[in-house]
């Protein structure tokens, strides 16, 4: 047991608080920036039917399994496979999952910039008074510059350290809190105006009338992946979180909680975005920066519309930072916890690995554009082999470890408060965890890499 066992842990101040950190882990990016280009580019409907279906019967199970794994052994990732299953190789899957946390920081960092390049460009009014195309334009231009997009990196990562080396409790319940509902609330505003431009119905249109004949393997894989990535499952980040738990929370509640409100954003962002890009006449399957390219002309179209805009991009640039501190902290708290390094040690270590690496996908983007691994440039094959790849395989050992190695009773007890909880169809979650998810995931790789034929 040793270090990683740690009892005396902090544990978050408030059953809010734990809502809180754990949506504001999940809602960021993932929901605003990757679900649009995702859904842009494997063909709208079709494919966020797919996705929810992929949230309902493997997120929120697979949620439920991390959020047992972290409140059950008190750990970071590896610590909690080792103090479940000592002596076994199981520690690997933590070890995988600090390795994808630091591979989806690489972009995620550079993403990031961005939207703080777009805080400063609202303040300063040059968001407004251009065409389409324009926009367009001065993306790609101010993207693939190879000093701009790496002093926001620096400057987002500098902010996520201090964040982080504040401590668990404050620095992320506090940040959490205010800013998650108030992005909420301007998302909806947004989406009233997108829906309400002119050709915006060809948007929902695209949104919410599947053609079913675009599912094919790579709709399939893609949606997992970006479930996956949208619950910020896979990886440990919430094994992380649980782990700092109290024991009153109900593990059950908060899984669905968390998923629900993800899932809301996820699509409230679809309705935000797809109508503006069918008024605007921009390509759906635009890729990364479908997003960037696309917003500013919706904020220019409504009345006070820089001031619009400089609220969106500081609460988005707040929820990408509050998911950054979970990665960052599942590798941090990894680092004190296995090797026995301060906290300030520690975070400096991760701090300045992720900068370097933020670098290189931010040049991969423009100056080594040219660089390519399978068609991929760095930043879109770190994404690609992270969520497409680590978190599904991450999630597949955490079904098979949480259905298979942990006793019946251990399972039921923590997932139930200690019998204090009732939890209908417990039988049926664990013949999901030990069958329905590893089967599902196992399928959906075969099928992509041809070996069988579900579509
Ligand atoms: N879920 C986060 C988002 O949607 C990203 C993330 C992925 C965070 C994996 C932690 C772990 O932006």
């Amino acid at each position: 047991m040793g270090k990683s066992q740690n009892k005396e842990r902090a544990t978050f101040g408030s059953k809010l608080g734990v809502i809180f950190a754990s949506v504001g882990s999940a809602v960021g990016l993932g929901n605003i920036w990757r679900f649009p280009y995702e859904t842009g580019q494997q063909g709208g409907a079709a494919f966020i039917l797919v996705y929810l279906i992929c949230v309902l019967i493997l997120g929120i199970p697979l949620v439920m399994a991390e959020f047992y794994l972290g409140r059950r052994s008190h750990a970071n990732p590896v610590g909690a496979f080792r103090g479940l299953a000592p002596n076994t190789k199981w520690y690997l899957v933590g070890l995988m999952g600090v390795f994808s946390g630091v591979m989806i920081m690489g972009f995620y960092s550079v993403v990031s910039g961005w939207t703080f390049d777009y805080i400063f460009q609202a303040l300063t009014g040059s968001l407004s008074d251009k065409t389409p195309e324009v926009f367009q334009k001065d993306f790609t231009a101010f993207s693939t510059n190879i000093y701009k997009p790496i002093i926001w990196v620096v400057i987002f990562m500098i902010i996520t350290h201090v964040v982080i080396i504040s401590g668990v409790k404050k620095g992320i319940e506090r940040s959490a809190k205010i800013m998650m509902p108030m992005l909420f609330l301007i998302i909806v505003i947004m989406c009233i105006r997108s829906v309400t431009l002119p050709g915006g119905e060809k948007g929902l249109q695209f949104l919410f009338h599947p053609d079913f004949s675009k599912i094919n393997s790579n709709v399939i894989l893609g949606a997992m992946g970006q479930a996956f990535f949208s619950l910020s499952l896979g990886m440990g980040c919430l094994i992380t979180y649980s782990s700092y738990f109290g024991p009153n929370v109900n593990l059950g509640k908060t899984a669905v909680t968390v998923a629900l409100l993800d899932t809301m954003v996820a699509i409230l962002a679809g309705v935000m975005i797809f109508p503006a890009v069918f008024s605007f006449g921009i390509s759906p399957t635009q890729g990364p920066e479908l997003v960037f390219i696309t917003l500013p002309n919706v904020f220019q179209s409504m009345s006070f519309g820089y001031l619009w805009a400089l609220l969106f991009f500081l609460l988005l640039g707040i929820a990408a930072l509050t998911s950054a501190i979970s990665l960052h902290e599942v590798t941090t708290s990894y680092m004190i916890e296995e090797y026995g390094l301060t906290r300030s040690a520690a975070t400096s270590f991760v701090t300045i690995t992720l900068i370097i690496l933020g670098m290189i996908c931010s040049l991969s983007v423009g100056a080594w554009s040219k660089f390519t691994i399978a068609g991929m440039n760095i930043f879109n094959l770190f994404d690609f082999i992270s969520a497409k790849i680590l978190l599904p395989l991450g999630g597949l050992w955490i079904s098979i470890f949480v259905g298979w190695i942990v006793p019946y009773n251990d399972l039921k007890s923590e997932l139930t408060n200690k019998g204090t909880l009732k939890f209908y169809g417990f039988n049926f979650y664990r013949f999901i965890l030990r069958y329905f998810a590893p089967i599902a995931i196992i399928l959906i790789f075969f099928n992509e890499l041809g070996l069988i034929s579900l579509s």
